[in-house]
């Protein structure tokens, strides 16, 4: 069995944020080295041929991944800005969207920076529909009473950053799909963690970031444009590696690149997609069903002990890779005594959270609970 914790940096203690960030591969920092100065130190070649494989490599990766194509990705800096320059794109895709009142569905638990980007790409008398954050958002019944014939655009986070919530994406896409609606996934707090099978489940778009589970570091988000979409999208914000052909420079002539590069843009940084290139690959080798698999044996592990104060899903089909432990009036008590105990873990509106990854092990759930006991 490989040695996964000898792969990564890790300090002392344990550490169980990788919902926040994941910790990087031992080898980044060579990886990073070689791709990104080595072709602009060791030569007076013009770098960019070489610089331009990290994206391909970071493209074929997530293809890897999520079992989609190459040609449906395309780098972007973060999931925000995706998301706008996505949505900014649509009119042509959907006739609704040029129409009056077009109703974009999403959920009051919703990462707050995408509320805000949808707020304000989304054209002049669009209708943001939230779905209340008391409704159980693992409910495939609550996806289906919201997901009406009027609705355009469903926006599902995979996972729920704050509740340690999944969503039940097959139910909610089928559904959509059922009403003519389009679907559009986050996998920031999933990518590397869940299983996603883009390929099988067949949902319109997607955007991610590589910073939490897949550990590639920060700058480094791509979207998923479904094929059957890629033709019709019209980006607005686009630049010179948004053209068919970067290289012809024809001020009068843009043409859209044909495959999802078309929501590029002006010239990429390639410095944070060298990391997350090698990390991808890493974790879509290891496949996301074994460290799903690993993910879940730890926190079935920790609910033995910690029962009573669990507040996220108990029911594996309902649960992501985070636990969320709620300790009421003890909550700052027991986040310093687990400081003190050198476990790391972070605090959030519902509680304390605590994500086992494939670099985690019995000893780092062992350090958690005795660490919770000492109150
Ligand atoms: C579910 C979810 N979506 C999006 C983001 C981040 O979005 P952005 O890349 O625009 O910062 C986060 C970050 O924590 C998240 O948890």
């Amino acid at each position: 069995m490989q040695d996964f914790k000898a792969d990564f940096s890790l300090a002392s203690g344990s550490y169980l944020l990788s919902h926040s960030v994941g910790r990087p591969l031992k080898s980044a920092e060579q990886v990073f080295s070689k791709q990104f100065f080595a072709p602009w130190q060791d030569s007076n070649v013009e770098p960019w041929q070489q610089w331009l494989k990290v994206i391909d490599l970071f493209c074929f990766n997530l293809a890897k991944l999520f079992n989609g194509r190459i040609e449906e990705f395309c780098p972007q800096v973060n999931l925000s800005s995706a998301l706008t320059k996505l949505v900014m794109s649509l009119d042509e895709l959907n006739d609704k969207f040029g129409a009056k009142n077009p109703v974009v569905l999403m959920s009051e638990l919703d990462f707050p920076s995408m509320g805000f980007a949808l707020k304000k790409a989304l054209p002049q008398g669009c209708e943001l529909r939230f779905i209340p954050k008391t409704l159980d958002i693992t409910d495939a019944a609550v996806w289906q009473s919201y997901i009406r014939s009027d609705v355009d655009l469903v926006f599902i986070s995979h996972v729920y950053s704050n509740t340690g919530q999944l969503a039940p994406l097959n139910e909610i896409v089928e559904a959509a799909k059922s009403k003519a609606a389009l679907t559009l996934i986050d996998v920031a707090q999933s990518a590397g963690i869940v299983p996603l099978d883009l390929g099988h489940l067949q949902p319109d778009f997607m955007i991610g970031s590589s910073v939490k589970w897949l550990c590639g570091g920060p700058g480094a988000a791509y979207l998923w444009v479904n094929t059957k979409h890629i033709e019709r999208c019209q980006p607005k914000d686009v630049g010179w590696f948004s053209h068919e052909n970067p290289f012809e420079f024809d001020i009068h002539d843009f043409r859209y690149h044909p495959t999802a590069l078309k929501f590029w843009g002006g010239t990429p940084s390639i410095a944070p997609y060298a990391i997350a290139a090698q990390s991808i690959g890493y974790f879509a080798d290891i496949g996301s069903d074994k460290l799903r698999g690993h993910n879940q044996a730890l926190i079935d592990i920790a609910t033995e002990q910690l029962a009573e104060v669990f507040v996220s899903p108990m029911q594996e089909s309902r649960r992501s890779g985070t636990m969320i432990l709620d300790f009421g009036t003890k909550q700052q008590k027991v986040l310093e005594a687990l400081q003190q105990a050198n476990v790391n873990v972070d605090l959030r509106s519902e509680g304390i959270r605590v994500s086992p990854h494939i670099y985690n092990d019995m000893a780092d759930i062992e350090n958690l609970i005795a660490g919770i006991k000492r109150i």
